[in-house]
């Protein structure tokens, strides 16, 4: 169950995509490693080295206590934009098996190392992208297309680089959404085999700007889903999460595009929690 567990995360669309062999749950045509790289082995690349030590877990955005199983029905939900796996599926087991046994030596509750997003400093001004065109298109367009479409493999069963934005990239809802979570991600691991956790690429203010023209959906459109059930306590919202209403007199497009560091500020001056 584990070595399945490991195969379902690498060829997740395979197994489970909209023409999977062992059920149809995925909206996309994406696999979970496209995000938790080499199977969720990378550090600071959304990797599982703790995962399964953290959960049971309070959820601010279900205001609830949930499982790794629930958690895992979240990401097929948001980033795949699918219908969530019954949670006694084999599917499901094996994925939370494999989880379990890449945090074995890890005592309940713990972080490790590297299990989190890379740090970043940020820039005064709001996240620009107008900016970030320019840099998505000298780094990132070679690979994810200059429509953001990605590029299929020889048999369009999956990606050989994924899609960011369109119909079949991650969905609104998504975390990836948010600018701050996805320019740690890029910081750390974009462009691919050029950045490394240890090495990154472009600068944090580059990281933020393509982040933001990636997810800026004016110019960038995707799959929508109702939000309105998230964040039932709406202190608990990420400070880059674009839907109010909000705990502070910030607007939608200064949560989304910063400047973040006044919305820091104020939520520590007013008790209010500073989430990511
Ligand atoms: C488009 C990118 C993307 C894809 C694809 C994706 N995820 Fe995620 N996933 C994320 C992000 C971003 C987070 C972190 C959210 C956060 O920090 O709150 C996350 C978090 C998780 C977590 C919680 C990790 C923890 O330590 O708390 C689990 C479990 C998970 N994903 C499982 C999966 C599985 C299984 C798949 C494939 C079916 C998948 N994800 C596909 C982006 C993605
Ligand atoms: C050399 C090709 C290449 C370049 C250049 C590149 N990427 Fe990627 N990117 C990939 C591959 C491949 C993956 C999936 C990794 C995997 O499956 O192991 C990926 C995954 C991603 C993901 C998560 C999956 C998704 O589709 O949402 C994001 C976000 C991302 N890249 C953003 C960027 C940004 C921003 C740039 C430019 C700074 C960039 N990439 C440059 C190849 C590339």
């Amino acid at each position: 169950m584990v070595r399945y567990g490991r195969e379902l995360l690498l060829n997740t669309a395979y197994y489970i995509g909209p023409n999977g062999t062992k059920g149809k749950y995925l909206g996309n045509k994406m696999n979970c490693s496209n995000c938790h790289l080499k199977a969720g082995t990378v550090p600071y690349g959304l990797n599982f080295f703790s995962t399964h030590a953290r959960y049971p877990q309070y959820r601010g955005r279900e205001n609830k206590v949930m499982t790794l199983p629930e958690r895992v029905n979240n990401c097929v939900e948001r980033p795949h934009n699918g219908i969530p796996m019954p949670l006694d599926s084999k599917e499901m087991v094996a994925i939370v098996s494999y989880m379990r046994w890449l945090s074995a030596n890890v005592a309940i509750g713990e972080h490790v190392p590297g299990d989190g997003a890379a740090e970043l400093q940020y820039p005064a001004r709001a996240a620009d992208p107008k900016k970030g065109a320019e840099i998505y298109t000298k780094h990132c367009a070679s690979c994810h297309g200059a429509n953001g479409e990605g590029q299929f493999n020889g048999d369009s069963s999956t990606y050989i680089y994924p899609p960011l934005w369109g119909n079949f990239a991650f969905e609104c809802g998504s975390s990836m959404h948010r600018v701050l979570k996805m320019a740690r991600f890029v910081k750390a691991n974009m462009p691919h085999l050029k950045a490394s956790w240890d090495k990154p690429f472009l600068t944090d203010v580059e990281a933020i700007d393509v982040s933001a023209f990636v997810v800026d959906d004016r110019i960038h459109p995707r799959p929508k889903k109702e939000k309105a059930e998230s964040y039932p306590n709406i202190r608990n919202k990420p400070i880059d999460y674009d839907m109010g209403p909000y705990a502070d007199p910030f607007t939608e497009d200064e949560h989304k595009f910063g400047p973040y560091q006044p919305i820091i500020d104020y939520h520590k001056a007013h008790n209010l929690p500073v989430v990511f």
